[in-house]
């Protein structure tokens, strides 16, 4: 695990520019979060004083031109802050497409509708132009590649990736604002979007659970945890259902979000593959008693910290999926569990050592790289075990090769 700083009732201020331990901003970098700041002063004086942490995370991240993902900054990638796996290596996507065409191949043999394929937060494009490429050597194009991406700024970009690195497909694919109403078929593919959603940070206090709260002090923003209810009966359900016990000061996370996100894509599309990838655990694992002050996490330039008020907008603010919540949530929304496995198993699963052999050249730079590549992937150590696929179906019954070799749905 990375590292976390420890919090405390009332987290230090803002404007830290002598932390030795992350790189200095430039100065146009720090106007832009001075001026976030002052969005997010507003905010606290529209509620009266102080806002939920879910509320902050999200004007951080995602406030027009200004919030992390919403503004320029360089994200991905070594040159950005942190590298995530299409962007580590194309065999990540062609496994994805492997598992696509299948779906597409069984939804064919039943129904002559057209197929789609709807990607969430797209990042630099990279996995789009990953995916379409192989499922133009599969013969199993969809009929349109949809993106659903909350930044303007990251759809321009992936805009000119597509352009550039398969400008023969860029027809076929189209960014959108929401969920369509007209899509019946859809593999709907999401890398690392849940770990981008804006979290609520609680405490357990004896009676009273507590709700973690921004307000501005000196203009500098300061966290307090405050008695709440609103989280009360999620609290008591997870510890109900998984049967654990969390003691008095335990601190974690909770996605408020979740639910009306799958609740959402049961009732836009007609027949769905939902595949969900990121890093997260189960609930039990989620909540153990010693992951007691959360798994939130913030990223500047590869280094993680806890310092989640660090020049608001310049760094990414995270936390872990509780897959076991996700999974509960999609049944309740309607939708079926169909796997969940490690990133590792399904990526074996769905090739990646034959599409790495098929690509091998006897030139020894390529061959070191691309090993590389896949040990990244795939070993235990990297991302191979912290990372999990999750796949949800709606009116889709078939077997996902991706789960064929570890299926993982009876430890949720
Ligand atoms: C960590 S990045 C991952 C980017 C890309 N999928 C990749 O793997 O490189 C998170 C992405 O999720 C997007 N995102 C977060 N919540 C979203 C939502 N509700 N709908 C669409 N995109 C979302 C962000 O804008 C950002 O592009």
């Amino acid at each position: 695990m990375p590292y976390i700083l420890i919090y405390y009732d009332v987290v230090e201020p803002l404007i830290k520019t002598d932390n030795p331990a992350l790189p200095e901003p430039d100065d146009e970098a720090k106007k832009r979060s001075r001026l976030l700041l002052q969005s997010i002063k507003k905010e606290c004086d529209r509620a009266g004083g102080r806002i939920r942490f879910s509320e902050f995370m999200n004007i951080a991240l995602y406030q027009p031109g200004l919030g992390y993902y919403s503004g320029g900054l360089q994200k991905f990638g070594e040159h950005g802050d942190f590298i995530t796996a299409p962007e580590v290596s194309p065999l990540f996507g062609q496994c994805l497409a492997g598992q696509v065409a299948e779906v597409f191949q069984n939804i064919r043999e039943v129904s002559g509708e057209k197929l789609f394929v709807i990607e969430f937060g797209a990042g630099s494009g990279v996995l789009a132009v990953d995916v379409l490429l192989q499922l133009e050597q599969l013969d199993a194009l969809p009929e349109k590649y949809l993106i659903l991406e909350l930044s303007a700024e990251l759809q321009n970009r992936q805009q000119e990736t597509i352009k550039h690195k398969a400008p023969h497909l860029y027809e076929r694919v189209q960014w959108l604002q929401q969920l369509p109403d007209d899509v019946s078929n859809a593999v709907v593919i999401a890398n690392e979007v849940l770990v981008a959603m804006p979290v609520e940070c609680f405490r357990i206090n004896g009676e009273a659970n507590e709700a973690l709260m921004v307000s501005l002090v000196d203009d500098k923003p300061v966290s307090a945890y405050v008695p709440d209810s609103k989280l009360d009966d999620r609290i008591k359900s997870i510890q109900q259902r998984s049967e654990i016990e969390l003691a008095d000061g335990y601190r974690s996370e909770i996605n408020p979000a979740i639910a009306g996100w799958l609740a959402a894509l049961e009732d836009k599309i007609k027949r769905a593959v939902i595949l969900l990838i990121d890093y997260g655990y189960n609930e039990k694992e989620y909540y153990h008693s010693d992951r007691s002050e959360g798994t939130l996490m913030c990223y500047y330039r590869h280094k993680a910290h806890g310092d989640y008020f660090w020049w608001p907008g310049l760094q990414d603010i995270t936390a872990f999926v509780n897959f076991t919540d996700v999974a509960y949530s999609a049944v309740d929304a309607g939708l079926d569990m169909a796997g969940y496995t490690t990133q590792a198993a399904f990526l074996l699963a769905n090739g990646i050592s034959d599409l790495h052999a098929s690509q091998v050249t006897d030139e020894v730079q390529q061959q070191i790289k691309l090993s590389q590549q896949i040990k990244t992937l795939t070993l235990p150590s990297e991302m191979g075990d912290r990372f999990k696929v999750m796949a949800l179906t709606k009116n889709y019954d078939e077997p996902l090769k991706g789960f064929s070799m570890l299926d993982l749905s009876n430890r949720l």
